[in-house]
């Protein structure tokens, strides 16, 4: 265990699922925490934590928050698929706030980055290579492409700003894959825990980028910068195969991209029958 920033660590989206899981257990670990949400937080406040509720479009209120932080886990916007006009402010205006607000503190951004960023790349069968995140973005969807945003954003502000940025392309962080596809992309709460840990006490970072899921046999993904952070996941959704690999969802679309369910949604393309009936990439 690494020992605890010495600077506090601003956190947004602490009242969603996985920001009041990280509220927890990076409190547990001796963390001190900024915590904050548009939305209340629904716990009673960690240890050395202080919340503030606030929309990531109030800019101002964002400098000030973060002043004196080392790092910001950004974690907080639409986190599902969602119109292009609901999903712009948070996840495009909101994003910059947090990007500029660590430009003035010089504080490192970990961003809670996705999958449908990537979501349809197909599935690799058998042998077939699996793809490193120096791939191309494909994004499945108006929430995906806002991912896709903001790893660019972090790119552009490490190469001209040098603000050091970690970006974590979560594959499905829940308490337990729930079906087959999860085989491949499920992070258990622990490997996040772990990969924050990394990402925020490494010594140097720049911009990387890093696939987000537990130590998968059936992963859909390959090389990444885990190396420069000091990552490994411990944790295999492979125990859950007996429990979840018959669940999928008889749709050639989901079935076929690694986005899964989020690639059908709105998809007006028409629905390939086969595995090669689209030739032209
Ligand atoms: N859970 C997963 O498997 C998964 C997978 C890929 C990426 N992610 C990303 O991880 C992050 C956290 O995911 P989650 O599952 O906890 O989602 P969540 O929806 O539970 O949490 C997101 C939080 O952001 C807050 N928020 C929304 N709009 C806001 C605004 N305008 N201003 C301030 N706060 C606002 C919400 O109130 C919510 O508490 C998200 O960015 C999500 O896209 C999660």
């Amino acid at each position: 265990m690494a020992e605890a920033p010495t600077k506090p660590v601003l956190l947004t989206g602490a009242a969603g699922n996985l920001g009041r899981m990280l509220a927890r257990e990076l409190a547990g670990l001796g963390w001190t925490l900024r915590l904050t949400d548009i939305a209340p937080f629904p716990d009673p406040l960690p240890p050395r934590a202080a919340f503030t509720r606030m929309d990531l479009a109030d800019g101002v209120g964002l400098l000030r928050l973060a002043e004196g932080c080392g790092a910001i886990l950004h974690f907080g916007g639409i986190s599902v698929e969602q119109p292009f006009g609901t999903v712009l402010g948070p996840n495009v205006q909101g994003l910059y706030h947090v990007y500029e607000a660590a430009r003035r503190e010089k504080a490192r951004v970990i961003f809670a980055s996705s999958n449908h960023s990537i979501g349809f790349h197909e599935r690799p069968q058998g042998n077939e290579a699996k793809i490193d995140v120096d791939c191309a973005f494909r994004p499945d969807g108006y929430y995906g492409l806002s991912k896709a945003y903001g790893e660019l954003m972090g790119r552009l502000y490490w190469d001209k700003h040098g603000v050091e940025n970690v970006n974590f392309r979560i594959g499905s962080c829940f308490p337990e894959p729930t079906e087959a596809r999860m085989l491949s992309t499920w992070l258990s709460f622990a490997d996040l825990v772990r990969l924050t840990e990394c990402a925020v006490t490494a010594p140097r970072s720049g911009h990387c980028v890093i696939w987000a899921c537990s130590d998968n046999p059936a992963s859909f993904w390959g090389r990444d910068h885990r190396d420069r952070i000091g990552w490994q996941p411990q944790d295999s959704a492979e125990a859950y195969r007996a429990r979840v690999g018959q669940i999928t969802s008889g749709n050639p679309v989901i079935e076929r991209y690694q986005g899964g369910s989020y690639t059908a949604i709105d998809y007006t393309r028409g629905k390939p029958s086969a595995r090669d009936a689209f030739d032209l990439d």
